[in-house]
């Protein structure tokens, strides 16, 4: 069983679950590696020391430069606010290291191009933590596109609906409110929820070639929590997008921060000659399947639990019918990636596939600004 020494960046939301993961991934899935908690790095010391004890990191940085030079890591974990991840990774391949990296890869398609590039000179393992193709529904769902189930596909939609910026109070900037500042986060509803739709959606309906889209940013001038001043607001609160594939299916996609009454409804619908499916965050082991071809008298929506196991990923963990939940995703991306370290191999989606949907989300915010439709495959 060879080691992989973990060392993490950052131990907010995303740090806890990817600490998670590097527990549980090797006692439910075995492969031939195994994680090591090695070392997390915070700029904070004693938080970082009350992270590691409760999660079981062996050590503590508060520089992660000094992380990345470490010769006992193998691999840096980045788990910080967008505006780091692009030094961070260029840094940590550039030292021979393996890289996961929170998403949405960079700031912009310009940054992630570099991090394809030195990842990829380095020749290191390298994956992006989009984390909802390992909801075993949502893997269900491209298993049955893949058997061609659905047909010819028409429609895609998506939506991820949040209600948590509608107070013009909320400040922007600082910790927990990073996501409001552009210069921290690169864009607003865009980056964040929205690339998890596109992701999704190219993983499931292939590649993306032109977008046409709409933002509106809501509340124009907030406090920022770090200099106390009113400062104008220049992220996207609101994104609103139409887009075609490759393969000549049309989409809809749609995300905010202003849907009152929804926490984190991400929900995608995709329509074929022959079937659909509906997905909804909310509902996550269930997955709505409509098939046509089903005797007249009882077609109609079905329910799958997705839990027995003979579905994605559920073999590994309970006795069929006991649902699991979102932290399993992390689980499951882990597994995976060491599952791609034993075949050599990246595990999906790596920094490729992570620039893809930066040019996509890119396109989107430059045809808000343009008017027009705007190429989704490349760099303007
Ligand atoms: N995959 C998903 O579903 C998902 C969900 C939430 C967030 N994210 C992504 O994960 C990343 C982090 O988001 P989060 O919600 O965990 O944020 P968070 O604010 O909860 O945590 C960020 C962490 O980074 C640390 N940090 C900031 N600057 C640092 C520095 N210079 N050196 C070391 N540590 C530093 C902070 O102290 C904090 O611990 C973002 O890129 C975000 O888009 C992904």
């Amino acid at each position: 069983m060879k080691k992989i020494n973990i060392g993490l960046i950052g131990y907010g939301f995303m740090g806890r679950t990817h600490s998670n993961a590097f527990r549980q991934a090797p006692v439910f899935f075995k492969h031939g590696h195994q994680p090591v908690l090695k070392a997390v790095c915070g700029r904070n010391a004693e938080q970082a020391q009350a992270f590691a004890q409760n999660w079981g990191y062996e050590s503590v940085e508060t520089d992660w430069r000094k992380l990345i030079a470490r010769s006992d890591i193998d691999l840096i974990d980045i788990a910080t606010p967008n505006n780091l991840h692009f030094e961070m990774a260029i840094e940590a391949a550039k030292a021979g290291k393996m890289v996961m990296c929170e998403k949405p890869l960079a700031m912009n398609a310009a940054e992630a191009e570099q991090m394809v590039s030195a990842v990829e000179k380095a020749k290191v393992p390298n994956m992006v933590w989009y984390n909802y193709r390992r909801v075993p529904a949502v893997t269900l769902a491209k298993q049955l596109i893949d058997q061609g189930k659905l047909g010819k596909i028409f429609h895609y939609r998506a939506k991820f609906l949040q209600d948590w910026t509608i107070n013009a109070d909320v400040p922007q900037g600082g910790t927990g409110t990073w996501r409001l500042d552009a210069s921290v986060s690169g864009s607003g509803v865009t980056g964040d929820l929205l690339a998890h739709c596109i992701d999704t959606a190219m993983w499931l309906n292939g590649g993306i070639d032109t977008v046409t889209a709409a933002t509106e940013t809501f509340v124009k001038e907030r406090k920022h929590a770090v200099t106390g001043k009113m400062q104008e607001v220049k992220i996207d609160d609101a994104s609103a997008v139409l887009a075609r594939f490759t393969n000549g299916s049309l989409a809809t996609f749609e995300s905010t921060r202003y849907a009152r009454g929804h926490k984190a409804l991400y929900t995608f619908e995709i329509n074929g000659e022959n079937a659909s499916i509906f997905w909804d965050l909310h509902d996550l082991h269930r997955l709505q399947y409509f098939d046509y071809r089903d005797a007249s008298v009882t077609r109609g929506w079905r329910s799958i639990h997705v839990s027995d196991g003979d579905q994605p990923y559920m073999k590994n963990w309970w006795v069929p019918g006991l649902q699991i939940g979102y932290e399993h995703t992390f689980t499951h991306q882990f597994a995976d990636f060491v599952a791609g370290l034993d075949e050599g191999k990246n595990a999906a989606p790596d920094f490729r596939d992570g620039l893809k949907t930066d040019y996509v989300t890119d396109a989107i915010l430059r045809s808000a600004q343009s008017g027009r439709w705007e190429n989704a495959k490349g760099r303007a």
